[in-house]
């Protein structure tokens, strides 16, 4: 079944209904035009002349108008109105508002996802975790082109426009793992800007934050600190952020909680040691037109960068 007819949150829920209101209307619209079109069709069958044509009869003209009018104004209210609903501010969020505040600012980059969660401080990528039941407010921008923010089963649709903040709220029913993607094409790797959003119950929601709030540990292992000496002396930390160090780049995404995360490259890997292996050696060959540039490494130097990688948890 495809996500948009399995809403899991109030907001989805509602699109979905509407969907399946004009759906209603035109299925009822299109009945009657076809049942008229089949009878004037069979009533004329046998017939070599052109039947009687009438002109200029005003009250059917103002039928013909006036009927369709009526429909087309009917959906445009209730879409209208939809999109006022599941927009509005709830009070208890009325101060955030107006501060321009959010729970989780996500910022859209070609092409990846970067999270940045208010509360803990984490800065994460392709990956959203929220608690079931509670409504988040949710700040969208984008570091280059516009992009579009879009979990099916959960939300509308909003983009993230170059030196612009839109703002959507994002809510799940139930525990669960719902796909997001891009829904505005942004280049090249759009088709693998993906995300997923992780709606977890909310005593395993407060697990995961305890967790998120903190740095990774330095590296115990020697592969993992020579990793991390590789890590600085071949210039990661130009692009990349690790929380309690030295590197602090916006450009690629932050890697603090690289080893918890599931997948790679807005989910074109699944995150295993074999694929950051594989993503570390050729990048381009994983996902062409990446930021991520080759670095011709060898094989040593690989595996202690992955080494070190894996212990960013
Ligand atoms: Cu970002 Cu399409």
């Amino acid at each position: 079944m495809f996500p948009v007819f399995q809403p899991e949150s109030p907001q989805a829920q509602a699109i979905f209904d509407l969907f399946v209101t004009v759906l209603q209307i035109s299925t009822a619209i299109f009945t009657i035009v076809a049942v008229l079109i089949v009878v004037a069709v069979w009533r004329g069958r046998r017939r070599s002349a052109l039947p009687k044509q009438a002109f200029g009869d005003h009250r059917t003209e103002m039928v013909w108008i006036a009927g369709p009018l009526v429909v087309l104004v009917w959906i445009t209210a209730i879409s209208a109105n939809l999109v006022l609903t599941i927009n509005a501010v709830p009070k208890v969020h009325l101060e955030q508002a107006e501060a321009g505040a959010a729970d989780i600012t996500v910022t859209g980059h070609q092409w990846w996802w970067e999270i940045a969660y208010s509360d803990s401080g984490l800065v994460s990528a392709n990956e959203i975790y929220l608690p079931t039941g509670k409504r988040l407010r949710v700040k969208l921008q984008s570091a280059d082109v516009i992009h579009c923010f879009w979990v099916p089963q959960l939300a509308r649709k909003m983009d993230a426009i170059p030196g612009r903040e839109n703002y959507i709220w994002l809510e799940a029913n139930r525990p669960g793992v719902y796909q997001g993607r891009c829904a505005e094409y942004c280049g090249t790797q759009h088709a693998w800007m993906n995300f997923k959003v992780y709606a977890l119950s909310p005593s395993d929601y407060a697990r995961w934050q305890a967790k998120a709030g903190r740095a990774p540990a330095d590296p115990a292992e020697a592969d993992a600190l020579a990793g991390e000496r590789l890590f600085f002396s071949l210039t990661c930390a130009n692009c990349h952020t690790v929380r309690g160090t030295r590197a602090d780049a916006t450009i690629g995404p932050d890697l603090t909680d690289i080893a918890s995360r599931k997948e790679l490259g807005g989910g074109v890997l699944e995150n295993s040691r074999e694929n950051l292996t594989r993503w570390l050696k050729d990048p381009q060959s994983v996902k062409p037109g990446s930021k991520m540039p080759n670095f011709q490494l060898n094989d040593e130097h690989v595996r202690q960068l992955v080494a070190y990688l894996e212990s960013l948890d």
